[in-house]
């Protein structure tokens, strides 16, 4: 439903109605986009924080209530009923599966979920001591050379063969980045297993024993996955989505939202916060780390806490907190950094600083804790977020296929020198 508002534009002394779209839920949004063709005005909105990029009906993220729905379901709701493969298909789709569509859905992930043997050789190509996701940006990017010319992404069936083929080999591509920096030969995928435990079996399994999977792990990790599995329009899928505003290969558009989420500002966060409680080390130490992360002149954040949009509880962080202490409850493991980060917590939610910023925990503070009681080298991490938000990142390139605006074009307001001329012109 369309709706107007009068807006003023005052620096031309014009009056002109701007249109106001209305979505499902959420903050209504100010049509400006005949703001420059009829105004020669452009909106500045540096970091996007007022900006809707773009219509989409896959994930809603209300951050002032701490909710996120994945296709209307919220995100506890799918994480307690719901495995990956489903949730997958939910972001795909639109609904969840029924029975013979999930059969189907997990034959076609099962059928695509080899490598093409020439891409472990690019691994051989890497230092052994490369960050994963160096490795990963490298690799997902070179499948594109392994599916351009076959594929024609005018036609739904090719674009959503693509789309499986890369949710389906995720899943080798970060373990064989791990595999190959301790030089150990790569399992491959064994359809016996579900998606979670094939992962692990492939990361942590030896060639030549059997992989025992434990369920409690497989559990824990699948929910990992589902928390992670998509986000909106966050900085790696806005990447994807730019990048595929130019029609370009899904598999490189892929690979340059592998590389946005590397960042510590987004998914390299939970290796940032697991460092950071480590330098902490104990309870002790907590008001001095406090006090840095309050200091204007001091650079440390508390990792973890705070997210552009979640100025409330983020509800993934809930989840994944039970998850932590019942995976090293299970493993019977005491960790002094679960300690640190429950004391962290309690005392960052009573500090004024963090009140009046509406500073949470987010999704990251307690992940760390959980994938390495699980086992998971720190610098791993983040491969795994991309492993889940695979699924994320297809699916809004899938969503981005119907719209028509055409390739993504932001302005920006020119701060540079004026019109001069080279010293030789005559
Ligand atoms: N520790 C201390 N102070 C903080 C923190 C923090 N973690 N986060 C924000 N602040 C302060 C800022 O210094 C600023 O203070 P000021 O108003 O006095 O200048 C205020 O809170 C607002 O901060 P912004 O930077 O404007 O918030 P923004 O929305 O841009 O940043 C971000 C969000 C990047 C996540 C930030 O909170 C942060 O750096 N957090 C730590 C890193 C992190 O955990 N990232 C993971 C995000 S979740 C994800 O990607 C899966």
């Amino acid at each position: 439903m369309t709706k107007y508002v009068n807006a003023v534009i005052t620096e031309e002394q014009k009056e002109s109605s701007l249109p106001i779209l209305e979505g499902t839920l959420g903050p209504h949004a100010v049509d400006i986009q005949n703001l420059y063709p009829r105004h020669n005005l452009l909106a500045f909105d540096p970091g996007f924080r007022s900006t809707a990029s773009c219509k989409s009906a896959i994930t809603f993220v209300d951050g002032d209530n701490g909710v996120l729905l994945y296709r209307g379901y919220p995100i506890e709701e799918l994480a307690e009923h719901s495995n990956f493969e489903e949730v997958t298909y939910l972001l795909m789709h639109g609904e969840l599966p029924k029975v013979d569509q999930y059969q189907e859905f997990i034959a076609l992930l099962h059928r695509h979920n080899l490598l093409h043997e020439q891409v472990m050789s690019f691994y051989r190509g890497f230092r052994r001591d490369a960050h994963p996701m160096a490795v990963m940006v490298g690799v997902v990017g070179a499948l594109s050379a392994f599916y351009h010319d076959v594929m024609d992404i005018q036609k739904q069936e090719d674009r959503m063969r693509a789309a499986i083929r890369l949710v389906a080999k995720m899943p080798m591509l970060a373990a064989a980045s791990y595999t190959y920096s301790i030089g150990r030969p790569q399992r491959y995928p064994n359809n016996k297993f579900d998606f979670s435990s094939n992962f692990l079996q492939m990361m942590f399994g030896r060639p030549s024993e059997e992989y025992v999977v434990d369920p409690v792990l497989a559990r824990a990790f699948d929910v990992i996955l589902i928390l992670h599995a998509d986000h909106e329009q966050n900085a790696s899928t806005s990447t994807v989505r730019l990048a595929a505003s130019s029609g370009a290969n899904p598999f490189a558009c892929i690979a340059a939202g592998v590389a946005s989420l590397w960042g510590p500002a987004h998914g390299g966060a939970n290796e940032a916060v697991l460092k950071m409680l480590q330098e902490i080390g104990t309870v002790e130490n907590i008001p001095k780390a406090i006090a840095r992360a309050k200091d204007k002149n001091d650079s440390f954040r508390l990792m973890g806490f705070g997210h552009r949009v979640y100025k409330n509880f983020d509800p993934r962080s809930r989840v994944i907190q039970v998850q932590a202490k019942k995976v090293l409850e299970h493993l019977g493991i005491k960790d002094p950094l679960l300690d640190v980060a429950l004391k962290l917590e309690e005392i960052a939610l009573k500090d004024s600083y963090f009140i009046e910023r509406k500073l949470y925990p987010n999704v990251d503070f307690y992940s760390g804790i959980l994938l390495r009681a699980m086992g998971f080298p720190m610098n791993f991490f983040t491969a795994i977020f991309a492993l889940a938000r695979t699924a994320g990142w297809v699916s809004h390139w899938l969503e981005l296929q119907h719209e028509s605006h055409g390739i993504d074009r932001p302005r920006q307001l020119y701060v540079g020198s004026p019109l001069r001329h080279h010293p030789k012109k005559k």
